[in-house]
């Protein structure tokens, strides 16, 4: 008997952030097993997709409807999307001081798998917990000493990198959304996240990479590339439009699409004026 591949489906979706109009209608669908890329400028609303598909409170959907295989996210708080599979990497992970990494992935990987449990009840085994979490890290080449680090605290852009792909690797979502931001990662943190990502990947997983690194999309090549301009996608393309993008930028991409470029520009004179 096989089984239908899961889908992350997005239609229509508008989303205001204090009462600002940044996603105008986007529509997507990602399956299993799946990767694609989504580019755009800066600005262009693609953290904003990533934040609003788990549930980010800041972000309001006005319009439109994520699902997951029919079933309507649009209401669903951040714990229960992830539970049904979703795991968005954040462009900037936040730092919990005084929790270790291996304590944090321990109730992260118990909420996943015990979906009925709640807060206050027991964890998964600590001995099970360890001999997987240890296994994890040696098939992904992640030092030991790593786990009894504090979450986040005075880690490299390599390290909160590893500790991305560790979630991701113990997590196993049906669809992950990573955020890669272009300042501050130095080519081993890319590297990290790009092999790490490879192996990871695989029929059981549906990705969205958002990234200005080729190098990422190198190692995981999308089948599909969209490109993002003013709050929709404007284009969706194969491997080729990523590096085509890569080398020559948007100006090509606001050429072909002159009143998503004009509605870039409106909005860039609205916020000067609002700061
Ligand atoms: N929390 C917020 N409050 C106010 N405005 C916001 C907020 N988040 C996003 N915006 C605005 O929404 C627009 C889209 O931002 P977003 O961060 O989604 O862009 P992006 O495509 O991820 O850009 P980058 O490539 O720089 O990461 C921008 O104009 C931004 O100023
Ligand atoms: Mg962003």
């Amino acid at each position: 008997m096989s089984q239908q591949p899961s889908s992350l489906k997005i239609e229509n979706l508008h989303v205001g952030v204090d009462g600002v109009d940044i996603l105008k209608g986007v529509n997507l669908e990602i399956r299993q097993g799946e990767v694609h890329a989504l580019m755009g400028p800066n600005g262009s609303g693609k953290s904003t997709l990533a934040y609003t598909l788990v549930g980010h409170p800041k972000y309001e959907i006005t319009e439109g409807q994520i699902s997951l295989d029919g079933t309507p996210l649009n209401e669903l708080d951040p714990n229960e999307r992830a539970r049904l599979g979703l795991f968005l990497a954040f462009q900037y992970p936040v730092t919990i001081p005084g929790v270790r990494v291996a304590d944090f992935l321990r109730t992260a990987v118990t909420n996943i798998r015990r979906p009925e449990r709640r807060d206050g009840e027991e964890l998964m085994s600590l001995r099970e917990f360890r001999k997987e979490l240890l296994g994890t890290m040696q098939q992904l080449n992640i030092d030991q000493e790593f786990a009894r680090r504090y979450l986040n605290d005075g880690f490299s852009g390599g390290e909160k990198k590893r500790m991305e792909i560790l979630q991701l690797a113990m997590l196993k979502p049906r669809f992950a959304l990573l955020d890669e931001t272009d300042s501050g990662l130095d080519s081993d943190a890319v590297r990290v996240v790009s092999e790490g990502l490879s192996k990871l990947s695989g029929p059981h997983m549906g990705v969205l990479i958002i990234t200005h690194h080729e190098r990422l999309l190198e190692f995981n090549r999308p089948q599909y590339t969209h490109v993002m301009l003013a709050g929709r996608i404007v284009e969706t393309g194969d491997a080729s439009l990523a590096h085509e993008l890569h080398a020559h930028g948007y100006a090509g991409v606001r050429e072909r699409h002159p009143d998503a470029a004009a509605e870039e520009q409106a909005a860039k004179i609205q916020e000067t004026a609002a700061n």
